[in-house]
């Protein structure tokens, strides 16, 4: 038996759409209840709907992420499904195409780093308040190879997308350092999907959505410890469910 149980509740921000959503329908397959956070409130009453017909337990709220307040008033409104047991950060905007460093107008640098970044920040600040509380949850945020230091992430462009990925990165490693690497009961990851075909990967990108998600479903639903006892290694970054260099 995995993590997720009948009683749990997953909060997943961007989870009207795209990745998000595959993600809170994985998730919601194994029995939680969830959460989705988008911010076009047409888009998430469909979500919602399409996730209940579906047979999952799924409500919504609408709250734009770059809004502390507006997440505060979320949580608010949720009771007590706004202290999930597993928090899933896959809102995100992608950068417009030319923004090397020095043609990136300091309006869209603040407009990608303030939902990909801040956003996240006031997400976990938000809503994993209780699941530290309780020394038990998953925190997840959706990285992105483009974050990277090694590998896909060295080629320059891009920069307000790429530093606020490596900027989700370094959060997340010093979110799972505060929880003492899982000993807390929260165990606290970054993982990338690959590219997807979502609003924002494209049609041609070479995954589905689903498979991007996968990850995601797998470390909602990871126990803390292995079949042995031992504690199973978090505060990393996990690719296919495998660990990758950041
Ligand atoms: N697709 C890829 O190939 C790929 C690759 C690597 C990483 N990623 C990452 O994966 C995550 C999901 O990407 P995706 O492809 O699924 O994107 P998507 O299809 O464009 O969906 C984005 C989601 O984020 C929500 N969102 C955007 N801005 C928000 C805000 N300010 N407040 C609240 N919600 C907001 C959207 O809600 P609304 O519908 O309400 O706008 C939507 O649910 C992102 O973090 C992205 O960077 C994607």
């Amino acid at each position: 038996m995995g993590y997720i149980t009948n009683e749990s509740v997953a909060l997943i921000t961007g989870g009207t759409r795209g990745i998000g959503l595959e993600a809170a329908r994985g998730i919601g397959r194994l029995g939680a209840t969830v959460v989705l956070i988008g911010q076009d409130s047409g888009r998430t009453e469909r979500a919602v709907e399409q996730l209940v017909s579906e047979g999952i337990d799924a409500v919504g709220e609408v709250a734009d992420v770059v809004d502390p307040q507006a997440l505060s008033a979320a949580k608010d409104r949720l009771g007590p499904l706004g202290d999930p047991d597993v928090l899933v950060l896959s809102a995100g905007v992608m950068a417009d195409r030319m923004t090397r460093t020095l043609r990136t107008s300091p309006e869209e640098w603040r407009r990608v780093m303030g939902v990909n970044l801040d956003g996240a920040f006031y997400s976990i600040a938000t809503f994993a308040q209780g699941l530290a509380r309780q020394r038990s949850g998953r925190v997840i945020g959706v990285s992105a190879c483009l974050g990277r230091f090694t590998g896909p992430g060295t080629s320059g462009g891009l920069a307000p997308y790429r530093i606020s990925k490596a900027g989700l990165n370094a959060l997340l490693r010093n979110f799972a350092a505060e929880m003492q690497w899982g000993a807390r009961g929260v165990l606290v990851d970054a993982m990338c999907p690959a590219h997807c075909r979502t609003d924002m990967g494209g049609p041609d990108a070479p995954r589905s959505a689903t498979e991007g998600a996968a990850t995601i479903v797998w470390l909602a639903d990871r126990n803390g410890q292995t079949e042995s006892g031992e504690p199973v290694a978090t505060g990393l970054l996990w690719e296919d469910q495998e660990v990758i260099p950041w």
